[in-house]
């Protein structure tokens, strides 16, 4: 990897100088909550405020520097205010902030880089400011292409928070009450493959991934009116917890969706631009999507996100407008090329490949000495650690998530919780020596809850 810019602010993480959190985080918190509603749970578990970010550290108001395994929330993989990236946002800042989807030099660039690094011939692009309204467009890009109005996801797939992204989502209680008790029309879902918990199984109890294929098929025929345009999934759930499907899933399902004249419309928001150490978690499987959604990384914090189809398929995208009032804006461009380019510069997949393996390895000893580590799940720096009451039931351990989540963050690792799994997305630039000292806060915090609960 290129020098490393971040590390001269590294010399002491963490650096805990009061309790977490702080006084003055409470005291900001209880003022801040006042008003604003609908918090994570992650911050209601752990409400620190914070005031400065620097490469893979976070500093709250108090003075706290943590170590960083959450990158805000999958945005700034390429480090937090990656100086090449907030240079290029604050360029346009200071030269032109918009001109609605008129082109510009820089959003001309930043297309024929997309094209270069995706695969395929997806290189018809639209930009939009969000990873849902992203979702939402390739909704209408698929209905637009095939004719076909009906779509099919996963369960626990997480999709955004719009009409069209929370109908190809589990429905939880709040969305139930917000959105209604239905999900739009012609909306269905099916279970994904989950190789810790399978639904179908082959004799020796592996895993059965043509099961999963050919209940798709029969659900096609007797679920759907045959009317389906595009099958909608992560390539790997984020928000259920790191969960990768088996290696033959998704050239499986390409093969079945190309058998109907069924789009698979790829949502890497959460995984693209290097998560798992691939430009798209696609790759891994040499899978081509016919629609692919960008956001989160793209940016580096700065919210740009894309729609990406097939050319074959872009004349019909020429039909439907990208215009939106800050989609593809210069700045969002200049952060979006920025950091494609330190992706490359920095060599960014190839770190991300190697850290990912010492992650494996060390969750991998954890899971044997732990006896409430039931699984490990990742592909590079998306990671997961599933907490379970007992190896055998594989109940899920809620409370001791939540507990290891609390006491991993008070020892000053800053990450992010989904109730018994424990996710790691820490920024790709990571190197060997803070990875294990947060997987060490990690392993610290498992052994006392467990000694908490009695194992
Ligand atoms: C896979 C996936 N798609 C879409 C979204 C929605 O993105 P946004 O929160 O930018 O609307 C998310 C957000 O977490 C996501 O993980």
């Amino acid at each position: 990897m290129k020098e490393l810019w971040w590390k001269q602010s590294c010399q002491k993480v963490p650096h805990l100088v009061t309790e977490r959190p702080g006084p003055k985080s409470a005291a900001l918190s209880a003022k801040g909550s006042r008003y604003i509603k609908g918090l994570s749970s992650q911050v209601k578990l752990f409400p620190v405020c914070f005031e400065k970010g620097h490469g893979i550290t976070l500093t709250d108001v108090d003075g706290n520097t943590y170590l960083d395994f959450s990158s805000g929330i999958y945005v700034t993989s390429f480090g937090h205010c990656h100086p090449k990236i907030s240079e290029a946002v604050a360029h346009w800042a200071g030269t032109l902030m918009n001109c609605h989807d008129f082109i510009t030099p820089v959003k001309e660039a930043l297309v024929e880089k997309l094209a270069a690094i995706m695969p395929g011939d997806l290189n018809a692009v639209q930009f939009y400011s969000d990873g849902a309204t992203a979702v939402e467009a390739g909704q209408r890009a698929a209905r637009a292409i095939t004719g076909k109005h009906e779509f099919i996801s996963g369960y626990r797939d997480f999709h955004g928070k719009t009409m069209g992204a929370v109908s190809c989502a589990r429905m939880a209680r709040a969305d139930v009450l917000s959105y209604g008790p239905s999900r739009s029309a012609g909306f269905y879902m099916v279970p994904r493959p989950d190789p810790y918990r399978p639904l179908f199984t082959k004799a020796d109890g592996r895993i059965d991934t043509d099961a999963y294929i050919d209940f798709y098929q029969e659900f096609i025929k007797e679920g759907t009116v045959n009317n389906v345009a595009a099958f909608i999934l992560e390539p790997a759930q984020g928000w259920a917890g790191s969960i990768f499907p088996p290696d033959d899933f998704f050239p499986k399902l390409k093969a079945l969706c190309d058998k109907h004249r069924i789009l698979l419309f790829a949502d890497e928001v959460l995984t693209g631009l290097g998560r798992t150490g691939e430009v798209l978690c696609m790759n891994h499987w040499n899978v081509c999507p016919d629609i692919v959604t960008l956001g989160k990384s793209l940016g580096n914090g700065f919210p740009v996100t894309a729609m990406i189809v097939k050319q074959e398929y872009a004349d019909v995208l020429e039909e439907i407008s990208v215009s939106s009032s800050y989609g593809g804006n210069p700045m969002a461009c200049a952060a979006a090329l920025a950091s494609i380019e330190v992706m490359e510069e920095e060599n960014i997949l190839d770190n991300v490949r190697a850290m990912g393996d010492l992650f494996m390895k060390r969750m991998h000893k954890m899971m044997q000495d732990h006896p409430i580590i039931g699984d490990i799940k990742g592909k590079g720096l998306l990671l997961g650690l599933e907490l379970v009451k007992d190896k055998s039931s594989k109940e899920p351990f809620v409370q001791a998530g939540e507990r290891v989540y609390q006491k991993a963050f008070t020892k000053g690792l800053a990450w992010i919780p989904a109730g018994h799994i424990l996710r790691m997305s820490p920024p790709l630039i990571i190197d060997e020596k803070y990875s294990m000292l947060g997987m060490d806060l990690i392993e610290e915090s498992i052994a006392e809850v467990e000694k908490e609960f009695g194992y």
